[in-house]
Order: structure tokens, then sequence, then C-alpha cells
């Protein structure tokens, strides 16, 4: 009995806040901190917009919200906020790779940071791949545009129909884009920090350039009778128009604000992570709202919402009503670089996140291992390329996107919960930035993520929950027997 109650309260043991703190600075063997506000912000930007933007606006607004579109991004921007600010808190506060897995082994204890760890993997390794697959599908039809041909049997993974020349359909044989851009890009991130940020800068300023050529020349020539009704009217059925549209419209389009929180995976790199943090947390949240409201505005004001049912490239079917035909293919080039910025950050992330685990112990050495040139996590990376290239050329695309929200969403409602219990934990302890409302906010912010996870349905919820039971398998087979806090407690 006593032994149970010492191993229930082990699995719920805390990371002392001190002692995380104190293991930043590792000299030779740490991350290397060359990362700037501005650098920060490029991230945050990098890893949100992407497919979301770009494909998601359509289906949500055609089928649920109209050109309330709009509405819909300003309430998702809300719900972001509300996690934004407190993982702002904790970003200046621990200031720490491991992201939310850290603050949850600081707040709730390691079982609970092991799955918000696994969870993450969900949102980075998980959603890398998805966007490695949507990459790949804009690079072959750019390079049709072009005149040239890829072999049909290449460019697809076997659980996707692909039409041969002849016409016959066959099936994909594996996914070779989406493995190469997958193998790049973990090279630059092995190669450094510095090189992977600047990389993500020139991408960045491609994608944001295109996002406001389309909003300054596509308001010109806008038709306002596009905007009444501004929220047309319900169907009858819950989602489809009408508020409750704007709301289910909401949740989809959540996928396009995904990502502001890896910039807190970037904490040890970053030179004044306690002042940077919110600036590139919150900055990049709030510069993308505002792209993504005049964007959304704009689209549904050049062509009627219901125009966009069905679209694969929205985008493409708003242009058409302007005399601008030139903007289509460099729409198609912001979207591939949008998507190429998005692997980035997210294969940094999911890198990062890696290291703090193994660092703990939860996970092999190997992911912690810092190469003495390049001071990146490079046999992480080399891992995930293999994981993710896997993942890319093999997977079917329709499930990945689903559950890389609900793996997000999961970690930002712990976040949320965790900014309380760590106000009354270590009431004293020094916040550079704090979050406002507290424990208002949090509490609104758990409540609203929660309510998005429900949204996703229940065939998610099985996944998710398949996947935390593999997780926990995991854990009690290795994690649990190498956790450097549970040794320690042990020799206690
Ligand atoms: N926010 C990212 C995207 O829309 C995940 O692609």
């Amino acid at each position: 009995m006593a032994k149970e109650i010492k191993l229930s309260s082990q699995l719920f043991a805390t990371k002392p806040l001190a002692r995380i703190l104190a293991e930043t600075d590792g000299g030779t063997h740490s991350l290397r901190r060359t990362l700037g506000p501005w650098n920060l912000v490029a991230l945050g930007i990098g890893a949100i917009i992407g497919a979301g933007l770009f494909s998601l606006t359509g289906i949500a607004a055609a089928e649920h919200a109209g050109p309330a579109i709009a509405l819909s991004f300003v309430l998702a921007a809300i719900a972001c906020a509300f996690a934004g600010f407190c993982y702002s808190e904790f970003a200046t506060m621990i200031p720490i790779a491991g992201s939310a897995y850290t603050y949850a082994y600081a707040t709730m204890g390691e079982l609970i940071a092991w799955i918000v760890g696994w969870n993450l993997v969900l949102e980075y390794a998980v959603g890398a791949a998805t966007v490695s697959i949507s990459w790949s599908a804009y690079v072959v039809s750019l390079l049709h545009d072009l005149g040239i041909e890829l072999p049909p049997q290449l460019v697809a993974s076997p659980w996707q129909p692909v039409q041969l020349p002849s016409g016959e359909l066959v099936h994909g044989v594996i996914n070779l884009p989406a493995v190469l851009i997958v193998v790049l890009i973990s090279a630059l991130l092995i190669v450094g920090i510095k090189e992977s940020a600047l990389v993500n800068a020139i991408v960045v300023t491609i994608k944001v350039g295109v996002v406001i050529v389309f909003i300054a020349v596509g308001a010109w020539y806008v038709k306002p009778a596009n905007y009444v009704p501004f929220i047309p009217e319900n169907t009858g059925v819950f989602g489809e128009f009408g508020w409750s549209g704007v709301l289910r419209a909401a949740g989809i389009i959540f996928f396009a604000y995904i990502g502001f929180d890896a910039v807190s995976t970037a904490a040890q790199e970053a030179r004044h992570p306690q002042k940077d943090m919110p600036v590139g947390i919150i900055g990049s949240l709030a510069i993308c709202t505002l792209l993504y409201v005049a964007f959304s505005v704009v689209m549904t004001g050049l062509a009627h919402y219901s125009e966009f049912k069905g679209a694969a490239a929205p985008v493409a079917v708003a242009i058409a009503y302007t005399p601008f035909e030139w903007l289509r293919p460099l729409v198609k080039l912001a979207i591939i670089s949008g998507f190429t910025s998005v692997i980035l950050v997210m294969l940094l992330g999911q890198s990062r996140v890696f290291f703090s685990m193994a660092h703990d112990g939860l996970l092999p050495g190997t992911f912690s291992q810092i190469h003495h040139r390049y001071r990146t996590p490079y046999r992480s990376n080399l891992l995930l390329m293999l994981g993710v290239g896997a993942m890319g050329a093999f997977m079917p695309i329709s499930v990945v996107a689903q559950m890389t929200s609900i793996g997000t969403l999961f970690a930002f409602a712990i976040v949320c919960a965790g900014i309380p219990l760590m106000r009354r934990s270590h009431p004293h302890a020094p916040r550079p930035f704090r979050t406002p409302l507290v424990p208002l906010l949090p509490i609104c912010g758990v409540a609203v993520n929660l309510l998005l996870m429900y949204g996703l349905g229940w065939p998610n919820w099985i996944r998710l929950l398949g996947w935390l039971a593999i997780g926990l398998v995991i854990y009690f087979a290795y994690g649990r027997h190498h956790s450097r806090l549970r040794q320690e407690l042990a020799a206690k």
C-alpha cells in the first residue's frame, strides 16, 4: 500500500522550478542563443500562415459562415489569445525548449508532462508530415503549370489513387517530394539555428508580401453586394450558417492559427527570452489575425462565398474577379513558401521538445545530444527526418490534419490550466510577463479549448485516446524507469 502511494505520488511529482532554471546553461552542450525579437516574430508567422489560410478559408466560408468568416477569424484569434497570454507568462518564467511539456512538469507532475509531450508530437511531427504532403501537391501542380510532369506513382502515398497518362487508375507508391522537403529542412535545421532563422525570414517575407499584395490589389475589385447578407441565414442545421455557422467555421480555421506556440520552443535559443518571448508569441498572433481578417474580407468580397464550394484553391477563384491573372502563380509560390516555413518551424519545435524530454530521461539520451560544431540537437533532427519523412511518404493526409488540431488544443488547455496552479505554488517567483485577469482568463482559455476539442467529434477523440494509450505504454516501459527526477526521488 505504502509503495503504491509512493508510486502514485512520484507519478505526479513536479520538477522543482529552481532546478529547471539551473539546467538552462550547459556551456558548449547547450543550444546557441542567437534569436532576437524579429526572428521570434518571424518564426511565429512562419509556423502560422499555411494550409489553414490558403485552403480552409474558402471551405469554411462556403459551407458554414459566408462573408462572416471574418468574424470566425476574430473568434478563433480570441481563443488563441487566451493560450497566447498563458504561453507568454510561462515562456518568460521558464524559458525552456520543452515548452508546454516543461510547464506541465513544473505544475502538474511527470505523468501529465509526458502526456503533453506525447501530444505535442501530434502538433509538431504529425503537423509537419501533413503539411509536407500538401507541399508536395502544390509543387507537383506548379511544375505541371511549367510543363514538367513527374511520374504519378512517385508523388502519392499508397492510399492515394492516381491517374496514369494512359488514363488507368492505380495507387501511388511513395510521395517523394514530401520526403524531399523533409530531408532538406532537416539538413538546414542541423546546420544551425541562425541559418534556419535566416531561411525562415526569407520565406516569411515572400508569403506575407504576397498576402499583402492580394489584399491591397483585391480590395479595389470588391463587390459590396457579395457581403449581403453578411451572416447568411441558418439552414436549420447547427453549423450551417447563422451564428452557429460562425462558431463551426471558427473551429475549422483554428488550424490556421496553430504554430504561434512553437515560438516558445525557441526559448533556449533566444537572446533575451524574458523580454522577447511575449513579443514573438503575441506579436505573431496579432499580425496574423490582422492579415487573416483582411484576407478573408477581400476574398469573400471578390467572389460570392458560394463559389468557394469544393474549390481546391479558393484564392484562385477570387483572383479570377480581378484583371490580374499574374497574381495566380505568385499566390502558388506564396503557398509553397508558406508550407515550407510551417514544416521548418514544426520540425524545429519537435526536436526542441524531444531535447527537453530526453534531458529529463523520459526519452533516450540520443535525442538531447548536441552537435559539437553546429550546437543543434542533430540526432533528434535525423530521427525526426526518418519518422516524419516516412509519414509524408506513406500516410494519407485526411486523418492527420485533425489529429494535429486535437493534440494542439489539448496542450493549450493544459498550459492555460497551469497558470493558476503555478501562481498558487510559486506566488513569488519572478514573472517578467504576467497573464492579465488570472484566474478568469486561463479558465476561459481551458473552456474554449475544450469546447473546440469537443467540436472535433468522437472519431478524433478515439484516435486521441489510442495515441495516448501508445504513449502510456512507452512511458511505463521506458520513461518511468529512466526519469532523472524519479531516480533522484528514489535515492532519497
Ligand atoms: N497554421 C498552420 C497552417 O495553417 C499549421 O498550415
